[in-house]
This record gives C-alpha cells, sequence and structure tokens, in this order.
C-alpha cells in the first residue's frame, strides 16, 4: 500500500475534496436495493468530514447516453446515503458549471453534498481535458474511493487525479491491500477458482492466471469447453466448441507453468435447463447426447475441497454451476461454505469479487468470513487479468 497516497497524509481541514465514489447501485422500484457500495465509502466519508472537509461526491450512474435522464439521476441515491450515513447529504443537479459551483460554495466544513451524475456529461467518459478542468476547479484536493471503477480512464475516475493533489480512500486501500494479498505477493500454495459461462469472456484472465497461480480450479460452463477440448461429450451442456483449440492451448501453458488444473470429474445433469428440473449425478465421461450439465458432481465437490485445504491463498471469480437455479446452486454454495470455513480456521486467506460470486456468497451466507469480498466486477477482472487500472495508476506516490 506504500506506493499509493492514502488519507493519512492529506490534510483535508477547511478544504473541498472531491470524493469519488462508486454509486452505480441497484435499484428496484426507485429505492436502492442492496446498498454494499455505499456501506463500504461511509468511513472514508465520515473521517473526511470529522476532519473538517467538505465532502463533494461524484459518482456515475448506469450508463446514460451523454445528456441528463430521469432514470439514471443520483438524487435518489443521495437520500439512500443520507440513511446510511445518518447525517444529511446535499445534492447538486449538475457535477460542473454554475449549479454545482454555487452548491460547493454553500458548504460548511464537515457538509457532505453529491453531484449529479458525471455520465450526463459525454466529456466524462472521454476523459476530455476541457471537463477535467472543470471538475478539477470544484476542489482542494481529489480522493478516489472507487475501485470498481478504476478500469476506467474516465475524468473522474482518472483525468482530476493528474490536477488535483490525489489519494486513495479507504475502501479503495482496503481493496489495493487485499488485491496485493492475493495476487501481489501471496503465501502459497496459491488457488485460483474461475467459473462462470463462458470461455471467450475470461481467456485473458485464464492465460494470466496459469503463469501466477499454483492450482487453477475451473467450473462453470466455461468447464465444458475444457471438458470438450479433452474429447469427452457433453451433451447439450452450453460449450464453446470453437473454443477448444484454444482450451488445449491454456492446458499446455499451465503444465509448462507447473500451473495444476482441476476440472470437474462429475456433473449434476439435467435434460432441461429450469428449476428443479428432474436431474441425475453422472461423472463426466457419461454425459447422455440429451442432457446439460449444469453444476459440479459431489466427487468434483470433494475433489475442490481437498485441493483448498492444501492452499494458503484462494482467488474466486465467477460460480461453479447455474446457481440462480435450484438445485444447481449446490456446487458453489458447498464450496463457499468451505473456502469461508477454512478462512475462519485461519488456514486459508480468501478473496472473491464479481457480480454473480458475491451474490453467491451472499446466499450462502458466507460473505463476511472471507477475508475480503470486492464490490468491483469489471475492475476485479481486469485486475486477475494482471491488467493496469488507470483509476489506480493516478493515485501512485
Ligand atoms: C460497475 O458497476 O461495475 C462500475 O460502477 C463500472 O460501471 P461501468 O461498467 O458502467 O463502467
Ligand atoms: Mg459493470
Amino acid at each position: 500500500m506504500s506506493q499509493f497516497r492514502t488519507l493519512d497524509s492529506a490534510d483535508v481541514a477547511g478544504k473541498r475534496v472531491l470524493l469519488r465514489v462508486d454509486l452505480n447501485v441497484p435499484m428496484e422500484n426507485g429505492r436502492v436495493s442492496d446498498v454494499t457500495r455505499i456501506e463500504r465509502v461511509l468511513p472514508t466519508i465520515r473521517e473526511i468530514a470529522d476532519k473538517g472537509g467538505k465532502v463533494v461526491l461524484l459518482a456515475h450512474f448506469g450508463r446514460p447516453k451523454g445528456g441528463p435522464d430521469e432514470a439514471n439521476s443520483l438524487r435518489p441515491v443521495a437520500a439512500a446515503v443520507a440513511d446510511l450515513l445518518k447525517r444529511p447529504v446535499g445534492f447538486a443537479a449538475d457535477c460542473i458549471g454554475p449549479v454545482a459551483s454555487a452548491a460547493i460554495a454553500g458548504m460548511k466544513n464537515g457538509d457532505v453534498l453529491l453531484l449529479e451524475n458525471t455520465r450526463f456529461h459525454k466529456a466524462e467518459e472521454k476523459n476530455d481535458p476541457a471537463f477535467v478542468e472543470e471538475l478539477a476547479k470544484l476542489g482542494d484536493l481529489y480522493v478516489n474511493d472507487a475501485f470498481s471503477a478504476a478500469h476506467r480512464a474516465h475524468a473522474s475516475t482518472e483525468g482530476v487525479a493528474h490536477k488535483l493533489p490525489a489519494f486513495a480512500g479507504r475502501a479503495m486501500q482496503a481493496e489495493l491491500d487485499a488485491l496485493t494479498l492475493a495476487l501481489g505477493d501471496p503465501e502459497r500454495p496459491l488457488a485460483a477458482i474461475v467459473g462462470g459461462a463462458k470461455v471467450s469472456s475470461k481467456l485473458d484472465l485464464l492465460g494470466n492466471l496459469v503463469k501466477k497461480v499454483d492450482l487453477l480450479i475451473i467450473g462453470g460452463g466455461m468447464a465444458n469447453t475444457f471438458l470438450f477440448a479433452q474429447g469427452k461429450s457433453v451433451g447439450t451442456s452450453l460449450c464453446e466448441k470453437d473454443l477448444a483449440d484454444t482450451a488445449r492451448a491454456i492446458l499446455a501453458t499451465a503444465a509448462q507453468a507447473k500451473c495444476r488444473i482441476l476440472l470437474p470429474v462429475d456433473a449434476h445433469a439435467a435434460k432441461e435447463f429450469k428449476a428443479r428440473a428432474a436431474a441425475r449425478f453422472v461423472d463426466v465421461d457419461h454425459i447422455a447426447e440429451d442432457e446439460m450439465i449444469l453444476d459440479i458432481g459431489p466427487k468434483s465437490i470433494v475433489a475442490v475441497e481437498e485441493a483448498l485445504a492444501g492452499c494458503k491463498t484462494l482467488v474466486w471469480n465467477g460460480p461453479f454451476g447455474a446457481f440462480e437455479t435450484p438445485p444447481f446452486e449446490a456446487g458453489t454454495m458447498q464450496i463457499a461454505k468451505t473456502a469461508a470455513f477454512l478462512t475462519s480456521e485461519g488456514k486459508l486467506k480468501s478473496v472473491a469479487g464479481g457480480g454473480d460470486t458475491v451474490s453467491a456468497l451472499n446466499s450462502a451466507g458466507v460473505a463476511e468470513k472471507f477475508t475480503y469480498v470486492s464490490t468491483a466486477g469489471g475492475a476485479f477482472l481486469e485486475w486477475m487479468e494482471g491488467k493496469v487500472l488507470p483509476g489506480v495508476e493516478a493515485l501512485r506516490a
């Protein structure tokens, strides 16, 4: 963490602090349905406010087409932040210009103000220098607490960090610490679980991981492509047959790098994909032509559990099966519980991230037991892929 400037070295008293947060939260019927991202940034907001800074929150919401639109307004989110913070949170209907500057001019030390969706200006996503200047004018300091948006080189996540003294907020700091623990200088053996539907969406990830980890556990639909590449019949399972060569190349790279690959040995398979479909446990050598793999089976679960018991660090992205469709959540749930148990016993450091993974860990009721659960989706994946995150780089001391 020492390479990044943190709030420890920021003198915020009496200053206008532009605090970039990720308030891209799920909404249902006009209300925030999952407040995790808001909760994560509360300590930073409180710390700056309590030290006498004026907290000016910058955030994007959804993917508006570069102009104001009611559906993507942050106004209802300001109310949710205020509720959780248990303090008033002001709102300005524009993130630059006279509306924003007037609202900021009216702030007292310790006040909190949220500016409207930065993506209501096209220039935000273009990281346009004139827009960066407009934002920078509004603050004396910049603090970034939005790791989950740090894969975007946008004005509010990257550009403005070069125009003002820039610092990592507490949530950003925790995220960077956890990621360093997992892939920076991990205790070995180091395992990764990669699941999810498609190999094609995670090629860079698999390519990077086989060079870094000691054990790569592959689950989800993408495992089918590997099984197919090994000559097995996968019936009607989700499978990217045109990627068989790619899958074999990944296995070859892994062998060279002495990375052990763990693929499912049995499956929970059904003839149709629906909740409570009639299903059977079957070895992966005997999948029928008319059935599909929807989860890993009990032998595979045991194999993963035994492998994890021999590891010191785990990084996890992607579920093992169709975890939103019972009973095909069982593999993911069981392994989540085992990883949580090993963590609570002090035997494993476990870091997980990605929308599906976090929602699976929440359903298993074990998210709190993991060493760290990232709220990031795309940013977590890009970091696991070994890519540079522009929003993080801009904070380097
Ligand atoms: C996210 O929700 O993953 C982040 O807020 C980034 O949003 P984006 O994918 O629309 O850039
Ligand atoms: Mg996203």
